[in-house]
C-alpha cells in the first residue's frame, strides 16, 4: 500500500490526529523499505562514507576495537572500507529489510545481521546518519502556550494541526527557553535511542556522528523554524508532505539531549568534536600523504573528498562527533580541540 494511503488510514483509526513523530516514523519506514536509490550521486543524498574510502579509512585509525556494531549500514560501504582495515568482528543492526539485503550481497560472511542490541557489547558501536532519520516530536511555542504540531488529512495529502502539548513532550518543551511565536523539534525518540545504546554497552564506545549542534545552538532565538528538513533526489526542501515514502526526512541532533541521555543511563561522554576535527586527530593528513600527489588523476579525487570532509561550508563544522563511553578511557580522534565541556 502506499505510504500516503497507509498514513490517511492510521490518521483516520485514531481519530483525525497523530504526532508528527508518528507521521514521520511511518514515512521513513516506507521510505527505506522502498527499492530506489537513495545513497550516492544517483540517489537523494551522498553520505561521508559514500564519497569514497577517505573516511573509512581515517576512522580505522580512531577505533581501536576489536568488535563493531554498525547501526544503520545504509549501502554497506562504510562496513566495507573498515573491514579492508581493521581485524575485526563485525555487525550490523539495520532496520530497513531492503537495505539489510543489499549489506548481505556486498559484504557476504564477513558480517553478522542482529535483530537487536546485544547485551553486554563490548567494542565500538558506530551510527553516522542514523540518528537524524529517528522521529522528532515538532512543537509550537506560542502565545497561548506550548503545543504539539501533528499532522491531519485535507483531501488527498496532509496539514498540520497544533493541540495542546502535553506529558514528556510538554516537560522537556518548557525546559528550553526561546522567544514566542518558535517553532523547533525536540527528539524523544534520539534520547531514548541513546539510552538504550548505553544499556546494551558493558565496555566500549558510542560514535554517533550526524549534523547537529549542542542545545543553546540549537533552539537559538534565531533557528525559530527549526531543522527539519527533506531530501528528494538531491533538491533540499521543507516539506515532509510533499513525497511521503518517496523522500528522506531529518532534523539536525540536539547533542546536548544525547549526552544528558547518555550520562543518565551511566556512560560518560568521552568526547564531542567537529567532524573535521575529529578526522584531522584521526590523522587524516597522513592518509592523504599515502595518496599518490604525483599522479593527478588518482590525487584529485581524494583531495576532492578531504575537502568535502573538512571544510566548514561543506561537511567539517556542522558535522559533529559524540562519543559516549563506558569503561574505556580515551579514543584518539579527540586528542586534541573541542571537549565534552562545550555541550
Ligand atoms: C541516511 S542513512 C545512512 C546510511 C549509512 N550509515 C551512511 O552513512 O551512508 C540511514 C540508515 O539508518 C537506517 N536506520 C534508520 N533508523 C534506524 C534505526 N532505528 N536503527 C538502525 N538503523 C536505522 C536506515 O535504514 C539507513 O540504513
Amino acid at each position: 500500500m502506499p505510504a500516503r494511503q497507509r498514513i490517511a488510514q492510521e490518521i483516520a483509526a485514531r481519530g483525525g490526529w497523530i504526532s508528527f513523530a508518528r507521521y514521520m516514523e511511518l514515512a521513513l519506514h516506507a521510505y527505506y523499505s522502498g527499492g530506489a536509490q537513495k545513497f550516492g550521486p544517483g540517489g537523494d543524498f551522498v553520505t561521508a562514507p559514500e564519497l569514497g574510502t577517505l573516511f573509512g579509512r581515517t576512522l580505522a585509525r580512531g577505533l581501536p576495537f576489536t568488535s563493531i556494531l554498525e547501526l544503520g549500514a545504509g549501502s554497506g560501504k562504510l562496513a566495507e572500507t573498515l573491514l579492508k582495515e581493521l581485524d575485526c568482528e563485525y555487525f550490523i543492526l539495520e532496520t530497513s529489510a531492503a537495505l539489510r539485503e543489499r549489506q548481505r550481497e556486498r559484504l557476504g560472511d564477513r558480517v553478522t545481521f542482529l535483530d537487536r542490541l546485544p547485551q553486554g557489547f563490548r567494542g565500538a558501536v558506530l551510527a553516522n546518519e542514523v540518528a537524524d532519520a529517528l522521529p522528532v516530536h515538532l512543537v509550537a511555542w506560542t502565545a497561548q502556550g506550548i503545543m504539539e504540531r501533528g499532522v491531519r488529512s485535507e483531501g488527498e495529502g496532509f496539514a498540520w494541526e497544533d493541540r495542546p502539548a502535553s506529558g514528556q513532550l510538554l516537560a522537556e518543551a518548557s525546559r528550553i527557553e526561546v522567544p514566542v511565536p518558535y517553532v523547533s523539534e525536540i527528539g524523544l525518540a534520539a534520547r531514548a535511542w541513546t539510552r538504550s545504546l548505553v544499556e546494551s554497552v558493558s565496555d566500549g564506545v558510542i560514535l554517533v556522528i550526524d549534523y547537529g549542534f549542542p542545545r543553546r545552538e540549537y533552539y537559538h532565538p534565531q533557528r525559530g523554524a527549526g531543522t527539519l528538513m527533506c531530501h528528494y533526489r538531491h533538491r533540499a526542501h521543507a516539506d515532509p508532505f510533499a513525497h511521503p515514502g518517496e523522500e528522506d526526512i531529518t532534523a539536525h541532533l540536539d547533542f546536548s539531549a544525547l549526552a544528558e541521555a547518555a550520562r543518565e543511563s551511566g556512560a560518560e561522554v568521552l568526547g564531542y568534536a567537529t567532524q573535521a576535527r575529529f578526522l584531522v586527530n584521526c590523522g587524516i593528513t597522513d592518509v592523504l600523504e599515502q595518496a599518490n600527489v604525483e599522479n593527478a588523476l588518482h590525487y584529485a579525487p581524494i583531495a576532492a573528498q578531504a575537502q568535502k570532509l573538512l571544510s566548514p561550508a561543506e561537511m567539517g563544522e556542522l558535522f559533529k562527533v559524540l562519543a559516549l563511553g563506558r569503561g574505556c578511557a580515551s579514543l584518539p580522534g579527540f586528542s586534541q580541540g573541542e571537549r565534552s565541556h562545550t555541550l
